[in-house]
């Protein structure tokens, strides 16, 4: 890594950093006028988890995701991000963290007016201590990672398949080597081998860097694939924090038909058996 893109953290921050979490969320309501989303939400993840979120369409997933960027705000609660309460903290800290941490949103997001490679370098040039050459070489090395060729970089996000869109917005999530990593269905909408190169790439980056990833997906395959932790969210908290094999224990209905559905058996059954090399109990 080059020590150019090696982010500053001030003492003061490393304090309140160190052996805290890299997420805690506590006591958290979110509300919109009337509507409530989230209410007693508790969530804490732990450095180098890959956390998959999962729940029914409009329980709040994308909501959870924008309180832990500080897009949106608690009406009631706290969230830490890195040790640090993002919703107190001056605007100056809170640009230093969220440029430690990378985001694709559900939807892609790129800039319709910038070219490909001008999505990916922008967060690099907006850090205004980068070298053109760097960011150049920097940037086609993000697109590389995320599946596309130099050959692409000059076109506009409007003449991009909707999988390419996906991994163009990767690699800006990439740009800045995140040592955290949030990814919005980060598969929907790929092909099976576009998916599995997705896996391949996050599991590499998750072994090479440490990253802490959270991503909400309805990719059964990706979800068994990469978590170290299945979060539930459902009755507008977190029902349940788990390891992925033991998720389908808890009797919740969401999880009844998520999991135990025709695709979460297949998914399940492709997992490795914990049992299989125990001795079998004395009948
Ligand atoms: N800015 C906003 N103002 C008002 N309501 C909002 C706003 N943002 C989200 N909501 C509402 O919050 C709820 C949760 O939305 P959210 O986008 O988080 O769902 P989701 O779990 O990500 O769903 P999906 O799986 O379909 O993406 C929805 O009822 C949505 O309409
Ligand atoms: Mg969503």
């Amino acid at each position: 890594m080059n020590s150019a893109m090696e982010p500053v953290i001030d003492a003061e921050a490393s304090a309140a950093e160190a052996g805290a979490p890299v997420i805690q969320i506590e006591d958290l309501r979110t509300q919109f006028g009337d509507v409530i989303v989230h209410e007693n939400l508790n969530l804490t993840i732990q450095q180098g988890e890959i956390v998959s979120l999962v729940g029914g369409s409009g329980s709040g997933k994308t909501v959870l995701l924008r309180q832990m960027l500080g897009l949106t705000h608690p009406a009631h609660g706290t969230v830490h991000v890195f040790g640090e309460d993002i919703n107190r903290i001056e605007a100056l800290r809170l640009q230093q963290l969220r440029n430690r941490w990378g985001m694709l949103f559900q939807h892609g997001a790129l800039f319709s007016a910038l070219t490909v490679f001008d999505n990916v370098a922008q967060p690099m040039r907006e850090l205004r201590v980068l070298p053109k050459e760097l960011i150049r070489d920097a940037a086609l090395l993000k697109l590389q990672m995320a599946g596309i060729g130099p050959e692409h970089a000059l076109k506009m996000p409007a003449d991009l398949s909707g999988g390419m869109i996906k991994r163009v917005g990767l690699a800006r999530a990439l740009a800045l080597e995140p040592e955290l990593l949030f990814l919005d269905e980060p598969t929907a909408g790929l092909d099976p081998s576009a998916s599995e190169s997705f896996v391949d790439l996050i599991r590499t980056l998750h072994e090479e860097m440490q990253l802490t990833v959270v991503m909400v997906t309805h990719d059964l395959d990706t979800l068994f694939a990469l978590s170290t932790h299945v979060a539930v969210l459902a009755d507008k908290h977190i029902i349940t924090y788990c390891e992925p094999g033991n998720v389908v224990e808890f009797k919740h209905p969401f999880i009844e038909t998520f999991f135990r559905g025709e695709r979460g058996k297949r998914a399940i059954e492709a997992m490795p058996d914990p049992q299989e090399n125990q001795p079998e109990s004395a009948s």
